[in-house]
């Protein structure tokens, strides 16, 4: 790396945007679904022209999406970071199959659907060592944007992740008409408004709509109702006890 090239990273304005450097390539790609409405492929939509340092929206108003336009002052946007900084490790839930092993940090889930074909990633990491199966899983375990779902080798005890080249990835929800969170690729190092480094994760989504009620991370509210998201967390309290 010369000099003069920054490492990527992304900083977290107060009650601000986001603030990116590094030269971190910039695309947007969009959610395919199958027949039966289930996300299952990303789709190529724009390629951003490459930029050294860019700032991306964090309050959903901008007029100049992805980027800040500075709306935020006008509105009084309240960018509280309310996640928590524990590592993904020790808040994770196990599910153990045969040969693969899943493990979920809901909080996360940023619900673009992709672990729900086939009976849904649980029941093909349950049934794991058929080898259609673990395909399934590992490949919906890979899809998962924000990192909720990691998926385990339990021969080698070692994360099958994806590999990514540092980049952030806009992602447009056709099915629900919307836009998505920020998806954020490769490992680059977020910093809170406060200078706390979150934990660096392959793969992380943080939210550009301002609605979330766990930011900086996305937590579906661009798209779920707060009375769907009740539903949801209800839903999924019933399946943990
Ligand atoms: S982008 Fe998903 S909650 Fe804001």
């Amino acid at each position: 790396m010369s000099e003069n090239k920054k490492e990527p990273r992304i900083r977290i304005i107060k009650d601000g945007p986001y603030i990116v450097s590094g030269g971190v390539p910039l695309l947007k790609k969009g959610i395919g679904v199958d027949d039966e409405g289930n996300s299952y492929k990303w789709t190529l939509e724009v390629k951003y022209p490459n930029k050294e340092s860019y700032s991306l929206c964090r309050c959903g108003k901008s007029k100049n999406k992805p980027f800040c336009d500075g709306t935020h002052l006008k509105t009084g946007f309240d960018g509280t970071e309310t996640a928590s900084r524990k590592p993904y490790m020790s808040e994770a839930v196990e599910t153990t199959g045969p040969e693969l092993t899943l493990t979920d940090v809901w909080p996360l889930c940023d619900h673009s659907r992709f672990c729900q074909r086939s009976g849904g990633i649980r029941e093909l990491v349950a049934k794991s060592d058929d080898p259609e199966s673990k395909k399934l899983a590992i490949e919906e375990g890979h899809n998962c944007p924000s990192g909720r779902l990691v998926i385990w080798d339990n021969e080698t005890g070692e994360a099958l992740e994806p590999e990514f080249e540092q980049s952030i990835v806009m992602i447009h929800d056709p099915l629900k008409k919307c836009e998505g969170p920020i998806w954020v690729r490769g490992g680059i190092p977020v910093e809170s408004y406060d200078g706390h480094e979150y934990e660096i994760r392959n793969r992380i989504t943080l939210c550009q709509c301002g609605k979330s009620e766990n930011k900086p991370f996305c937590d579906g509210s661009h798209w779920l109702t707060k009375d769907q998201m009740e539903e949801w967390r209800k839903k999924w309290d019933e399946k943990r006890d």
